[in-house]
């Protein structure tokens, strides 16, 4: 079987995989997510996601649907059915279907979807990198929350692209860069690393931690630190860390060039030889 859902409990082909348009996640995007990928055929760092999908849950209170090892078994079970050389695993738990209110419904069945696809080749983007626009960051204040709400990353995207750009960086007012619209920034500045600090204004990311360890593994210094939009003008070189892509180096922020040094591809190498060998 090629591309399969799965919902709460049903494996089926994903063109016929429907949920009922009061599902609260469809209407109030009250539903949070998870993207895991495989390697070599296993799903990567699954512990992790599932600990952020708990985080997510438990911070917007919805109840999960099943246990966690159970959910580990779903996970196993769709990448076996879909049978790809790698897969790309997407798990959304909304606060289920319920009359249209903002209110919670007084029983809450939580509706689990799957899906898998095939995990798309993002090679290109690894091995020329992409160029960036800055944009205020006019998201909600609990972007550590893996929340479907993504309107604005959707628009910020959308603006990048209008500006001949391949992605936008959320920033503050006072310069401080977060995130971009589905990935973690990093820059090297004075031989260090440094990507933005664990707060509410970044989602912490599954590979940032994995580039973190890779690159003290590779003896590079690795800090959790603000960094504004000044230093990432000035970064030696700077990249994008996501499951999807990995890292990818930024070209250009704003229209700046920045350096494509040697140092992304060899904190990626470490990062391969660490965790995806
Ligand atoms: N997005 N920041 C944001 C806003 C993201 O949406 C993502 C991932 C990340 C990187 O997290 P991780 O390394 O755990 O993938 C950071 C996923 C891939 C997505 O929405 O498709």
């Amino acid at each position: 079987m090629p591309e399969i859902a799965y919902i709460n409990g049903t494996f089926l082909p994903l063109e016929e995989a429907k949920v009922p348009v009061e599902d609260r996640g469809y209407q109030f995007a009250d539903a949070v997510y998870e993207v895991v990928r495989t390697y070599h055929g296993r799903p990567f760092a699954l512990d992790e996601h599932l600990a952020r999908l708990c985080h997510s849950l438990a911070a917007v209170q919805i109840p999960l649907p099943c246990p966690v090892d159970q959910l580990k078994t779903v996970i196993g079970e769709i990448i076996r059915r879909a049978g790809f050389a790698e897969t790309l695993v997407y798990l959304q738990i909304s606060r289920g279907v319920a009359k249209r209110h903002r209110g919670f419904p007084e029983h809450q069945h939580p509706t689990l979807v799957l899906t898998a696809r095939e995990l798309p080749d993002t090679r290109h983007l690894r091995e020329h990198g992409l160029t960036v626009i800055t944009v205020p960051d006019n998201r909600w204040g609990r972007c550590d929350i893996k929340s479907v709400g993504l309107l604005a990353n959707v628009l910020a995207y959308h603006a990048a692209h209008q500006a001949g750009a391949g992605d936008a960086i959320f920033v503050e007012a006072d310069g401080t860069v977060n995130e971009a619209t589905a990935a973690n920034v990093f820059i090297l500045r004075h031989g260090e690393l440094l990507t933005p600090p664990e707060s509410y204004r970044i989602l912490s990311g599954i590979t940032r931690h994995k580039i973190l360890d890779a690159a003290r593994a590779a003896g590079i210094p690795a800090l959790e630190r603000r960094v504004t939009r000044a230093d990432l003008l000035a970064a030696e070189e700077a990249f994008l860390s996501s499951t999807t892509a990995e890292v990818v180096p930024i070209l250009a922020v704003d229209g700046h060039p920045i350096p494509a040094g040697p140092l992304a591809r060899r904190i990626y190498e470490q990062f391969l030889k660490m965790f995806a060998g």
